[in-house]
């Protein structure tokens, strides 16, 4: 334990996971620095004041006060002059290191990053969007970001590097990974209730792993049955997130045997669950909302091919048996 907090830059601590991202090490070496000052300055100053209370505590019938000296220059200059030249010293490296982590290079290769309440996608350069971010290593990597509602911010701690994700404008980050690894994505911005869930698997791999990857996703439904692509489609874009598929109670409607039924809408009608509601719900969910449930489905106008509609639909019946 007493070990693990000794150790810096780059390597796992209690504070830090282990550093894999080529500024991951300037970043620690930064923040251990300030840190083990900010140590060595409570030490020094609570130790020199229990000491002085101690000291010059008043013993017997001493005076209230005694005459001391009230001013000492070359004092004054000194604990002046060091923490100047301690905080200029961090400034530099930190304008540094900063400039370093917002600068994307030239040759990054792109991948959109879209947030919304509680999931991420991430859309490839090929046009092929998973909820899981796969990047390949050794090469710098930039992500484009937007968000469909609120404020969420991507942060992935093995990067050291976090981004907030803002409604109605793009933000970028930018690393580049030093090994093959996996992690999480995390959502760092109280985004709402779910906030805590808004998670995406990580995954960084060697370029020529990480090309047979996309090129494999890019395909994954060849050859499936509807159904089947449907529940694979249903888990990628998050909708499980917030829809279950078992009954179980969450922020929308359950899709267990719901297919066919009439429902209930918060505005006091009434309608079939069939092809057409479902497609309008996805396109345009604050359309007709089921009553009991808030109206926060953000729409996915846009993000769903019509073949990739259909699916769905197809998963979604077949959990009614239909
Ligand atoms: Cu998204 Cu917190």
């Amino acid at each position: 334990m007493i070990a693990n907090l000794l150790l810096a830059a780059g390597n796992a601590t209690f504070w830090l996971p282990e550093g894999k991202s080529t500024f991951a090490g300037e970043v620690d070496s930064l923040f251990y620095f300030i840190f083990w000052l900010c140590v060595f300055f409570f030490a020094l100053i609570l130790g020199m004041a229990v000491w002085f209370l101690l000291k010059y505590r008043r013993k017997g019938d001493e005076p209230v006060s005694l005459p001391s000296k009230h001013h000492d220059t070359t004092l004054e200059l000194v604990w002046s002059g060091i923490p100047l030249l301690i905080s200029l010293g961090i400034f530099v490296v930190g304008f540094r290191t900063y400039m370093d982590v917002v600068t994307p290079p030239e040759n990054s290769f792109e991948i959109q990053a879209n947030a919304q309440k509680w999931s991420w996608s991430f859309t490839y350069p090929n046009g092929y969007i998973d909820s899981e971010l796969h990047v390949p290593v050794g090469r710098p990597v930039k992500l484009t970001m937007s968000s469909q509602d609120v404020l969420h911010s991507f942060f992935v701690p093995e990067l050291r590097t976090k981004q907030d994700v803002i409604p109605g404008r793009y933000s970028r980050v930018w690393f580049n990974v030093t090994e093959p690894f996996e992690a999480t994505v995390f959502c760092a911005e109280y985004c709402g209730t779910n906030h805590s869930l808004m998670q995406s698997p990580f995954i960084a791999h060697p370029q020529e792993e990480f090309d047979a990857w996309l090129q494999k996703a890019s395909r994954w439904w060849e050859g499936m049955d509807p159904v089947e692509a449907g529940a694979l489609l249903y888990q990628k874009r998050g909708c499980v997130q917030c829809h279950s598929v078992d009954g179980g109670g969450g922020i929308g409607p359950t899709f267990l045997g719901g297919f066919g039924n009439r429902r209930q809408f918060a505005d006091g009608g009434t309608g079939v669950m069939d092809e057409n509601y479902i497609r309008e719900s996805i396109l345009n969910p604050r359309a007709k909302v089921v009553a009991g449930f808030d109206p926060v489905m953000p729409t996915f106008q846009g993000r769903f091919k019509e073949e990739e509609l259909s699916v769905i639909i197809a998963y979604l019946k077949s959990l009614s048996g239909k």
